[in-house]
């Protein structure tokens, strides 16, 4: 008798690298899910390409298509509800979600971000790092609320930042460490593991 797989809805803009981690952890069996779908609004996004090598959903939603935000966040209301999703992992979507949309999904949104929040929150934030002077940096998973990045801290994982570094050799190292991390706070969410009390975010021992 199988049991029901937890299923996630992967939003993306760009390379997809987060969402080959986490098809990687899935196919390894790491990872207690499944994809039913991927969702980018942009049409050249590599990773609609990954989404297909994997026999996983893509769809391209032009965000162009509708009048608005808030008829594209219906739009993507509808897809994600039409496929039962247990949870949104935004996954270098680079796409403000408007409120209506992240109530509909209260709790079940979750977003992987290269800083170490509440540093450097929205665009750029490697270069950001680099302009402050910061010795450390890395990335942050976060439930997403209503503000940019700003939701309870899930994981974070820390990289030092070298004299040496540009922008792409720190996003390098920091995605390096996005590939371990966000997977494994999707799997803390398919166990059911993690408790939000306001800001903070507590894992239940098993
Ligand atoms: C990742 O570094 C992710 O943290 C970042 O975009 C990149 C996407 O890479 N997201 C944000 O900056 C969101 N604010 P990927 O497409 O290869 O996963």
């Amino acid at each position: 008798m199988g049991s029901k797989k937890f299923k996630l809805a992967v939003l993306v803009s760009g390379q997809g690298t987060n969402l080959q981690a986490i098809i990687d952890q899935i196919e390894q069996g790491t990872l207690a899910a499944e994809i039913p779908i991927v969702i980018s609004n942009a049409k050249e996004a590599f990773a609609l390409e990954r989404a297909k090598n994997h026999g996983i959903k893509p769809v391209f939603l032009d965000p162009k298509s509708y009048s608005g935000k808030e008829e594209f966040d219906r739009a993507l209301k509808d897809l994600l509800r039409a496929e039962a999703v247990d949870l949104v992992c935004l996954s270098g979507f680079m796409r403000i979600l408007g409120k209506a949309f992240i109530n509909s999904f209260a709790g079940k949104i979750i977003n992987i971000h290269p800083s170490l929040l509440p540093a450097f929150p929205g665009l750029h934030p490697q270069q950001q790092a680099l302009e402050h002077g910061v010795k450390f940096s890395g990335c942050t998973v976060h439930f997403v609320d209503e503000g940019v990045d700003s939701g309870p801290i899930i994981l974070q994982s820390v990289v030092p930042v070298y004299d040496s570094d540009d922008e792409e050799a720190l996003s390098k190292r920091i995605l390096e460490q996005e590939h371990i991390i966000y997977p494994r706070a999707i799997q803390l969410m398919v166990e059911n593991r993690l408790t939000v009390s306001e800001r903070k975010v507590t894992q239940k021992k098993n």
